[in-house]
């Protein structure tokens, strides 16, 4: 299959290619064991992560997926109880793994169309000490919430969930892979989010554009048990400095620039929104990600649009359910192909009408 540059690509943040600085520092980046402790370029990142998001400790892992799972198992025992939203990524799409391999259940609640889950709602699905019953022990929650248009949640609904969860002796862990999205949209350093919760993970491979990796960040003693889950899921890495040094410009870097891809995000919504039989509220696009729907009386099945844009004009982008599609901006896409998607997509269904 050719290679599909990122610059036409608009199904993900993940498609981001690391930027020329970072394949610079990684070419020349210090290493060492990390499984020993002694890269350096991956402790400067693990310290960095922690003092940028307000905890004492970082660990370098090697996805999301694999940063939330650690910190489930951190949290919670053989037999406890998860409370998340029933759309959140840790509960649709990340293989079950905190069921599977931790042996936790998992309580799904409803959200609203921000992805927040109602904090009575969450106070109410506690349970009480029965020996029939599971344990409830964790919260898991997510910012920005992927599954509800990218949206940016602000800091009372942590400050809400870490109050109950104090009360109840509950820890709460945060799937921030666009906690930085979130903080930008919100116009407000993250540490305002991550106050309330007691351990993040962070994507540095999405809209930071790292080639690989996750932060996940909390307490000392967290971090040090969390250590121990990552080895034991083979992601105890060896000189992995040569990928931190790109984390690290991530961090420093990329995390400021991504009001950039919210415009851009803004510009899509609002183009898409002159279009004919496209169903968007340009107004619940807050951060890097826009879903729209074809109408009913579209011809055009979404399938075969994503196709047409794909042999017709070299484009990419999602199929996202029934009628549903998504495009998601980042680094690689600037303003001009951002109108190039929309006019072709005006094109395309034109034709089809
Ligand atoms: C909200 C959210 N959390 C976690 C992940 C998992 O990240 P990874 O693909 O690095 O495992 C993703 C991936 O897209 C995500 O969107």
């Amino acid at each position: 299959m050719a290679t599909i540059h990122p610059s036409a690509d608009f199904r993900s943040d993940t498609v981001t290619w690391p930027t020329p600085a970072m394949v610079e520092a990684m070419a020349t980046a210090e290493v060492g064991d990390d499984v020993y402790g002694e890269d350096p370029t991956v402790n400067e990142l693990e310290s960095l992560a922690a003092s940028l998001l307000g905890k004492a400790a970082g660990l370098f892992v090697t996805s999301g997926t694999q940063g939330n799972l650690i910190a489930a198992l951190t949290h919670a025992q053989r037999g406890d109880e998860a409370i998340l939203g029933e759309d959140a990524h840790t509960f649709c799409w990340e293989a079950g793994g905190i069921a599977v391999l931790g042996s936790i259940t998992t309580r799904p609640l409803p959200t609203d169309s921000r992805g927040r889950m109602d904090v009575d709602r969450i106070k109410a699905s506690l349970r009480v000490d029965n020996p029939h019953l599971p344990h409830s022990r964790l919260i898991l929650l997510e910012n920005s919430s992927g599954g509800n248009n990218g949206a940016a949640i602000e800091p009372s609904y942590f400050e809400s969930i870490g109050a109950l969860a104090k009360q109840h002796d509950l820890a709460v862990h945060l799937d921030g892979a666009r906690l930085f999205n979130a903080a930008t949209a919100l116009r407000l350093d993250p540490t305002m989010i991550t106050a309330h919760v007691d351990s993040v993970s962070v994507c540095l491979s999405k809209g930071l554009c790292a080639p690989v990796g996750s932060v996940l960040v909390g307490s000392e003693a967290f971090i040090h048990q969390a250590r121990r889950h990552r080895k034991l899921l083979g992601g105890g890495m060896r000189q992995a400095g040569v990928l931190a040094a790109a984390g690290i410009i991530a961090l420093k870097t990329m995390s400021q620039r991504l009001q950039i891809d919210h415009d851009n995000a803004q510009t899509l919504a609002q183009g898409l929104a002159t279009i004919p039989g496209i169903a968007i509220d340009p107004s619940v696009v807050e951060t890097n990600m826009v879903f729209f729907d074809l109408a009913p009386e579209v011809a055009i099945a979404p399938e075969e649009l994503i196709k047409a844009l794909r042999t017709d004009y070299g484009l990419y982008m999602g199929g996202y359910g029934d009628r549903t599609l998504r495009a998601v901006t980042h680094y690689w896409i600037e303003q001009p192909q951002v109108e190039r998607l929309v006019e072709a997509i005006r094109t395309i269904l034109t034709g089809a009408a």
